[in-house]
């Protein structure tokens, strides 16, 4: 007997039209080949729809806050169903960039250098601190958001006006602008699926040149880098995914300059539209957007 699969989607993150893409489009897939499959939100009779539906797996096609950090991953540990990608910690250590980045420091995994800031300096302190610590111009982020959402470059003349355009994060992460070519590595269990190299036309990989088919993102794959540097950043991401203790898929973000990686996040809960940098990756290597995602399935209810 197929899996009766219950698909968390939407949410109410910032990424939630992304998450009901991914859903929509994973029910769809399983649908296709003959799952039971019902969509659910995660929070508007989530428990009613378990105890109608009875699945026996959780797709988590969520993204972004209360779905990708932890939080519901606590509630679905008190279902006792299982369910995919990573647990409560690993999913909140890794939405959470400050954090995520000093344990990859500390694993001497490298990542660009950064500081955050809570609005307690003033505007000529912090443009010294910049100066002396990482040199304009700069990349402004919210510790725990996706899709790029409320992401900056910035320079000494724009960054006060950035700064309190967003000063609702009441912490921000600042960060050395890397330029040079933007990498991503998905891995699957504890193997090395694959290498995508994003052209963005637009400043850099930013929300609409992620998912505005108009905005002409280029992806390419293979990418252009020699064996040796394939191992490296792919070497990288899994040490990642370890360290944090992840499971199922995840892709790790990187920049790429000089001959050198830079780890710049690390998603649990990657996009899965057909047209996501994971489902690509997998294409590539032969694994089918279906066998995907029974991969992902397989993996949740396994025995730990
Ligand atoms: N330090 C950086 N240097 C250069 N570009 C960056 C840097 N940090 C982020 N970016 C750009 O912003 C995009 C989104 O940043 P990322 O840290 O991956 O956050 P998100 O969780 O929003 O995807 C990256 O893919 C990259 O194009
Ligand atoms: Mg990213």
């Amino acid at each position: 007997m197929k899996n009766k699969v219950l698909i968390l989607s939407g949410g109410i993150s910032k990424e939630r039209l992304i998450s009901l893409d991914t859903g929509f489009q994973v029910a769809k897939e399983l649908k296709r080949n003959g799952y039971k499959v019902k969509i659910s939100e995660p929070f508007n009779n989530l428990e009613r729809n378990i105890k109608i539906f009875k699945p026996n797996v959780i797709f988590n096609a969520l993204h972004g806050q209360f779905g990708e950090d932890g939080y519901i991953q606590s509630i679905l540990e008190t279902y006792k169903i299982p369910y995919t990608h990573s647990g409560p910690i690993p999913s909140s250590i890794a939405m959470d960039k400050e954090i995520s980045k000093k344990i990859f420091i500390k694993n001497k995994i490298n990542t660009p250098k950064f500081f955050t800031y809570s609005y307690d300096l003033k505007n000529k302190d912090l443009i010294k601190k910049i100066d002396k610590q990482l040199k304009f111009p700069v990349i402004v982020k919210p510790l725990n958001e996706g899709s790029s959402v409320n992401v900056y470059i910035c320079n000494k003349k724009n960054i006060i006006k950035i700064l309190n355009m967003i000063q609702n994060y009441k912490k921000i992460m600042i960060e050395e602008f890397i330029g040079g070519r933007e990498i991503q590595v998905a891995i699957m269990g504890n193997n090395k699926l694959g290498v995508i190299e994003l052209k963005p036309k637009r400043k850099f990989y930013d929300y609409e040149a992620k998912y505005n088919i108009n905005a002409k993102t280029k992806h390419i794959i293979p990418v252009n880098l020699n064996k040796k540097k394939m191992e490296n950043v792919m070497n990288m991401a899994l040490k990642a995914h370890k360290v944090i203790k992840c499971r199922g898929v995840t892709r790790s973000d990187f920049k790429y300059k000089n001959g050198k990686f830079y780890l710049l996040e690390i998603n649990t809960q990657p996009g899965m539209t057909k047209l996501s940098l994971v489902p690509e990756i997998a294409s590539f290597k032969g694994i089918s957007f279906i066998k995907l995602i029974e991969w992902i399935l397989a993996d949740a209810t396994k025995k730990k």
